[in-house]
């Protein structure tokens, strides 16, 4: 049987919005120190060739091929126990800390000044996370004044001192991060950090009006999403969700992230009911600013989450970006969790770096993937299999019918259709494309197809890479086993 793909360009789902390019750095592993500056820092690497600020070029040059529009910072669970103050100021008067979420000693010699200059070097705005686990409103209040403002201040006037003498202007703030989890140094109830919330964005907005702000939801399916959003919905811009799916199988790892298309349209309904039922007009769009594919028994926290990505994750990550533009109508902010070293499609060690199997989807849905999302409609031979792990922990919030290939598909501002397209079959599959609008000329194919269990490495670093072919207008294509292809035409 052959395999139907069917495109509606016609359709508008919605404009993607480029945030769902984002990503996110936190202070764990070898992120921050090792990733964005050299493992040495702040002395100066031998080996590491480094931008005129003291980063690693290799990474800045990475990040400006994907121009990922946020990265969040500076966690994750290190936001708990993160005092702002520690991470300013001269370097011969930064303190160690003790860092109680990934138990390690923060150095300290990376902070706030040292992460914005990072995102200016590399054209991405910054996306700050406050600390609501040990933090209180007075410090955070503080951190948003010496960012922010302009005035004759006490923290304005600091940050002047610092050498820095306009406001760095962060305009997204998320409230806390994942402050209902017992993994938290500090966390609390749901009724408690609804409270919180409210008072917290109150008392920003006194001090910045034009900030965003980001409240703390769950997975998107769980008690703690919906009470807080029918408490704080009227005084946030964004409900955040995280999900991570697993991939101990090369099924789990494909199938698994569809999980999250489920929990984006609950989360949708729950914003929906909580605007409702408050009768608020504020618009509230989902910011799933953690996601990511990762197998956490194997790579734990406390070893730096140094995952090695395979051919079978880069399908699962090429899904999770297919969700988010499908979904183009309620996400409009989505972090790859991480940027760097940590469950990232970027590795490095002193002098290299290479980029894993699943840096190719999110570059080439960063770079493709773009304008609006259009309705697809995919008819496949399905997977079968016994349902383990995620596949069955998640019964009910997956599709009962899981089909072999996935697929989003957008039109740009010159009328470029981008197909993309997930075979997770172990076999080829022919399929017939059929779009609403006369194809004017290919424009090109982009095809990355490995063996599931194949890597990149440092001494293999093209193993899983792009192919790039003509195009022609036949509208039928087969999909090689296990791969990830974008096809590029000229309406
Ligand atoms: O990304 C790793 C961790 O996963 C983050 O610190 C936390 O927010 C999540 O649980």
């Amino acid at each position: 049987m052959s395999a139907s793909l069917s495109i509606t360009t016609r359709h508008t789902i919605a404009p993607v919005d480029r945030k769902i390019y984002s990503g996110f750095v936190e202070h764990m592993g070898r992120c921050v120190y090792g990733g964005l500056v050299p493992e040495t820092h702040p002395e100066v690497s031998t080996k590491d060739e480094c931008t005129p600020e003291g980063f690693r070029k290799d990474v800045v040059e990475a990040f400006k091929e994907v121009k990922p529009p946020l990265v969040r910072y500076p966690g994750g669970n290190y936001c708990a126990n993160f005092n702002w103050m520690d991470s300013v100021g001269p370097m011969s008067e930064r303190k160690p800390r003790l860092e109680l979420a990934w138990q390690n000693t923060e150095p300290n010699t990376f902070g706030t000044n040292e992460f914005v200059a990072w995102c200016r070097a590399t054209d991405i705005e910054p996306f700050f996370c406050l600390n609501m686990g040990t933090g209180d409103l007075r410090e955070a209040l503080a951190w948003i004044e010496y960012c922010n403002s302009d005035a004759n201040s006490y923290y304005a006037n600091l940050r002047r001192q610092h050498g820095i003498e306009k406001p760095h202007g962060i305009k997204y703030w998320c409230l806390g991060n994942e402050v209902y989890g017992d993994w938290q140094v500090a966390q609390v109830s749901k009724e408690v950090y609804a409270a919180m919330a409210i008072q917290w964005a109150k008392a920003i907005r006194m001090l910045d009006p034009t900030v965003k702000l980001v409240l703390c939801g769950q997975h998107g399916f769980n008690d703690w999403d919906e009470y807080v959003l029918q408490q704080c919905v009227g005084w946030v811009d964004y409900h955040s969700i995280h999900l991570y799916s697993e991939q101990k199988t090369h099924e789990m790892a494909v199938y698994a992230p569809l999980v999250a298309e489920r929990s984006i349209v609950w989360t949708q309904a729950m914003i929906d009911r909580a605007r409702y039922a408050t009768k608020t007009d504020k618009q509230v769009k989902i910011c799933f600013d953690e996601w990511n594919v990762w197998n956490p028994q194997k790579y734990p926290g406390t070893d730096g989450h140094e995952e090695i990505y395979n051919v079978s994750d880069m399908l699962g990550v090429a899904v999770w970006l297919h969700i988010f533009v499908r979904h183009a109508d309620i996400v409009e902010i989505a972090c790859i969790a991480q940027s760097v070293n940590v469950i990232s499609p970027l590795f490095t060690k002193e002098g290299d770096l290479f980029k894993q199997t699943t840096w190719w989807p999110y570059l080439l849905a960063a770079q493709y993937l773009c304008g609006r999302s259009v309705s697809t409609h995919v008819q496949s031979s399905v997977w079968e299999g016994e349902r383990t792990g995620q596949l069955a922990q998640f019964k009910g919030m997956l599709p009962e019918t899981l089909y072999h290939l996935d697929m989003a598909a957008t039109v740009n501002d010159n009328n470029v259709l981008t197909v993309s397209v997930v075979n997770a079959k172990l076999e080829d599959v022919e399929a017939d494309l059929h779009i609403d609008l006369p194809i004017r000329a290919g424009i090109e194919k982009i095809e990355v197809a490995g063996e599931p269990e194949d890597v990149n490495s440092f001494e293999n670093k093209d193993k899983v890479s792009p192919v790039r072919s003509e195009l022609s207008t036949s509208t039928k294509v087969t999909f090689k086993r296990c791969s990830y292809t974008m096809l590029r035409y000229q309406l």
